[in-house]
C-alpha cells in the first residue's frame, strides 16, 4: 500500500493544488492532503479548519472517484513526523516554474536527511494553472477581484462570503 502526504498550507487551495492531487492518487494507493497549522502565517485568508472542509468539498467534487482514497487532515509540526504517524513513504508536492525548483529541493533534501525512508515525488502542475498562486489569490480576493478561474467554488463561495472574493 503506497501512502503519500501532500502537505500544504492550502490557503485557499487552488486550481494547480487539486491537478496535483488528482494525479497523485492516480499514482498512490492513498493520498493524505496535509494541511499544516501554522500559527505564525500573517493574515490567513481561511482559518485552518475552514480549509480542510473546503478543500474536502472540492476534492469531492473535482474527483469524485478517487475521493474514497484521498484525506485531508490537519496537522502540526514536522512534515515527516507527520508522514511518520500516517504510516507515508512519500512527500508529494507540485512545481509550477523554474522558481519553486530552489526551495523544494530544499526542502526534498532536509526532509530525506530527517527521514530517510520518506521519498518526495514532484508533479509538474497543469500548464493551464502555473500561473496560479495562493498568495496572488489571497491579494486579489482581498481587493474584490474574480478568483473564480483559479480557486474552485468551494473555495471562491468562502472567500466572497468573508468579503474577500469577487
Ligand atoms: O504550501 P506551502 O506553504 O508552500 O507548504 C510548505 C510546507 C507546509 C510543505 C512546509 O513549510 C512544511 O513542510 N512545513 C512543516 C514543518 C517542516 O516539516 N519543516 C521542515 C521542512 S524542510
Amino acid at each position: 500500500m503506497k501512502i503519500a502526504v501532500y502537505p500544504g498550507s492550502f490557503d485557499p487551495i487552488t486550481y494547480g493544488h487539486l491537478d496535483v492531487v488528482a494525479r497523485a492518487a492516480a499514482v498512490f494507493d492513498r493520498v493524505i492532503v496535509g494541511v499544516l497549522v501554522n500559527p505564525h502565517k500573517a493574515t490567513p485568508a481561511l482559518p485552518t479548519e475552514e480549509r480542510v472542509g473546503v478543500i474536502r468539498e472540492a476534492i469531492d467534487e473535482c474527483c469524485a472517484d478517487d475521493a474514497a482514497r484521498i484525506d485531508v487532515e490537519l496537522f502540526d509540526g514536522l512534515t515527516v513526523d507527520f508522514c511518520r504517524r500516517r504510516k507515508a513513504t512519500f512527500v508529494v508536492r507540485g512545481l509550477r516554474a523554474i522558481s519553486d525548483f530552489e526551495s523544494e529541493l530544499q526542502m526534498a533534501h532536509t526532509n530525506r536527511k530527517l527521514a530517510p525512508e520518506v521519498d518526495t515525488v514532484f508533479f509538474m502542475t497543469a500548464l493551464e494553472h502555473s500561473y496560479v498562486s495562493s498568495s496572488l489569490v489571497k491579494e486579489i480576493a482581498t481587493f474584490g477581484g474574480d478568483v473564480s478561474q483559479m480557486v474552485p467554488p468551494a473555495a471562491a463561495r468562502r472567500l466572497i462570503g468573508r468579503g474577500r472574493g469577487l
